[in-house]
């Protein structure tokens, strides 16, 4: 039995006096992909801004890989490896594509302070592995050729993609990846869903919001449903296409093969 990469224990989430998420519990498997879908307004989104405390949940408790979150910063937190998407893609403006990548890189490189100075051999070694790395992953996701772009001129799908692949070069334990096939088109979110098994197949647990179902039912090994800030659905893709509750709560499943 493997322990859980993310544990979230009765948490509820008030705005106000509206609960944007009511008591939930879950628990994502290490090494798995998970798909977290729901109606607009679930939740989905809240759900990943408590888990990486970019504000505090009203109550509960959530762990990642069996160690607290509760009272850590968003920065300790990516430091544990657990790294996050942001559903409007936040690239950094003034830096080319290349760079934007390169960016979640230069979090790992372990080089002193006067090593970067005097620039020695071992860091410029480092930086070019990572550069080779980085047009890897570029190669990988079709966006090559706008290396050199500015990364706020592609397009928000592309945009998207350049923050999933910076997020791979931090060597993450466990991506939460909100909506990251919004404004991707159909070849595009086909090179997506190689991606993404590709990444969980090489051990990095993956949570991902996604509206898209035929990407989610085609990759996830478990499927959570929210609806309304309640988790009212868990389960595999097949088992979540047949619950009631789920074609209730979310119109999208009713295209979807009985
Ligand atoms: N910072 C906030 N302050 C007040 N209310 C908020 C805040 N963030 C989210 N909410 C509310 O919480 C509820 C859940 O929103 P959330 O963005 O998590 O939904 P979602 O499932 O991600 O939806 P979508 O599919 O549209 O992205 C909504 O009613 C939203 O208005
Ligand atoms: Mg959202």
């Amino acid at each position: 039995m493997s322990v859980a990469a993310l544990k979230v224990v009765k948490v509820t989430k008030k705005f106000g006096g509206l609960a944007a998420i009511s008591d939930i519990s879950l628990e994502v498997p290490e090494g798995s992909l998970t798909a977290l879908i729901g109606p607009n307004g679930a939740g989905k989104t809240t759900l990943f801004n408590l888990i990486t405390n970019l504000f505090p949940s009203t109550s509960g408790e959530m762990y990642f890989c069996g160690t607290s979150l509760n009272r850590l910063s968003p920065r300790k937190i990516a430091g544990l490896g657990l790294i996050r998407t942001f559903q409007t893609a936040r690239v950094f403006p003034g830096m080319t594509v290349v760079e934007n990548v390169l960016a979640g890189g230069h979090n790992q490189v372990r080089r002193n302070a006067l090593q970067q100075m005097l620039w020695l051999p071992s860091a410029r070694r480092e930086e070019r592995e990572l550069t080779a790395k980085a047009d890897a992953f570029l190669d990988l996701v079709g966006l090559s050729r706008f290396r050199r772009y500015a990364a706020t001129d592609l397009p928000m799908g592309a945009q998207k993609l350049v923050e999933v692949i910076r997020a791979l070069m931090t060597r993450p334990r466990m991506l939460l990846l909100d909506e990251p096939a919004a404004g991707l088109n159909d070849s595009e979110t086909a090179e997506l869903a190689l991606l993404l098994r590709a990444v969980r197949n090489s051990g990095v647990t993956v949570m991902v919001v996604e509206h898209n179902m035929s990407l989610v039912m085609g990759i996830a090994d478990q499927v959570m449903v929210l609806d309304a800030g309640i988790l009212v659905a868990s389960g595999s893709p097949k088992e979540i296409r047949q619950d009631v509750r789920v074609i209730e709560a979310y119109v999208g499943l009713q295209e979807a093969p009985a």
